[in-house]
């Protein structure tokens, strides 16, 4: 029996979170489900955007499914977004975000890539001051993130690489001609990873080439690995490639409990109308199982959502009429 902590969170967390533990129970797995709290709402209701009750269920479970928090932008204070404390607490250094063609013509064909991006530092470090009527954010990058992220990347193109047939590639992507201090170390300490992986061929690429390189050719990529910042800003390009933040998964894994979620946000504009894109959630919870070692549900958990999509099922955001509870159902369907 594996418990798994859910933490719906704001706006549509509270949509597709739901969506992915129905399509989880119809795989009738040896699974429990604990409820967990945090974000926005959490913290105006009882003053705290992650309580400590919620650290001490994730702790306590094998695996987590979180669905988004909203943060105002220029801040509230007492207020720092839930997700980021989360990560840095169960020391969730590495967040994967693949990237894989979908059927119908919102996708584009052909890309399997994943953005491996460093989750504890570069500018998230949290590490921002006012100086008068100047702001300063300090960047940090340090040898032991930066040679632990590029290891998870070469052994990600190892695992893509048997299951898939292919070579594997993982391209570099930094801004060392600019950021030549700090991401100068991050490229030094990437290549000097790459010679315990010979099997593994290494490319690097500026950010702004590889950014017009994801739209150009997004099918000759395999595994990026890259900083923070410019892997949260590339993974969201990488999802409009494929049908937008609606469609794409996410996993926070290192240390602790691995933590899934979908990569958009608490979507403000169509909370409470019941049209929330749920893929992005269901391909975090067939990551989930992946990494459970449940991989034959989680293949049948992803077929099911890639049938949903190919018999012309869809939300609005991918030019559908479905509501959230219809797909849903539509990839039950396909489970039982
Ligand atoms: P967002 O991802 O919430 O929304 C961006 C656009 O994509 C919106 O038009 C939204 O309707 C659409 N969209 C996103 N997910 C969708 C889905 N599943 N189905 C259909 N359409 C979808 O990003 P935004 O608007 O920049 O941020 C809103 C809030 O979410 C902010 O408070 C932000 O801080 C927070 N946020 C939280 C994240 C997290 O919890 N990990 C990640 C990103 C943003
Ligand atoms: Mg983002």
């Amino acid at each position: 029996m594996k418990t798994i902590c859910l933490i719906p969170g704001d706006g549509i967390g509270k949509d597709v979170i739901p969506a992915a533990v129905q399509a989880l129970q119809t795989l009738k797995l040896d699974l429990s489900f604990v409820q967990a709290r945090a974000g926005f709402d959490c913290f105006r209701e009882c003053g705290e955007a992650l309580p400590e009750a919620t650290l001490d269920l994730l702790r306590k479970s094998d695996a987590a499914l979180f669905g988004a928090t909203s943060s105002p932008s220029g801040g509230m204070k007492g207020y720092r977004s839930p997700i980021l404390a989360l990560r840095r607490e169960l020391n969730l250094y590495a967040n994967l975000r693949p990237c894989q063609s979908l059927p119908g013509d919102f996708s584009k064909p052909g890309i399997d890539l994943l953005i491996v991006r460093e989750n504890s530092e570069g500018l998230y470090s949290g590490r921002e001051r006012r100086e008068g009527e100047t702001a300063i954010a300090e960047r940090i990058i340090t040898r032991a993130a930066s040679e632990r992220i590029m290891r998870v990347a070469c052994e990600q193109a190892l695992r893509r690489a048997a299951q898939r047939g292919s070579p594997p590639v993982v391209t570099v992507v930094h801004k060392a001609n600019v950021l030549q201090v700090s991401d100068g170390l991050f490229r030094e300490c990437a290549l000097r990873v790459a010679q315990d992986f010979p099997q593994v061929t290494v490319e690097e690429l500026l950010v702004d080439a590889a950014a017009m390189k994801l739209v150009k050719s997004p099918q000759s990529f395999d595994v990026l690995v890259t900083t923070n910042l410019f892997g949260d800003i590339l993974s969201d390009e990488a999802s409009a490639l494929v049908g937008g933040l609606g469609v794409a998964p996410s996993a926070n894994v290192g240390e602790g409990t691995p933590v899934f979620e979908p990569v958009h946000g608490s979507a403000p504009d169509i909370e409470g109308q019941g049209i929330a894109n749920p893929v992005g959630a269901l391909l975090s919870a067939a990551m989930m199982l992946d990494t459970l070692g449940l991989v034959p549900a989680a293949r049948r958990l992803r077929e099911a959502v890639h049938a949903t999509l190919a018999a012309g099922i869809r939300t609005p955001d991918l030019g559908g009429a479905a509501k959230t509870d219809e797909f849903t159902s539509a990839v039950c369907r396909r489970l039982v």
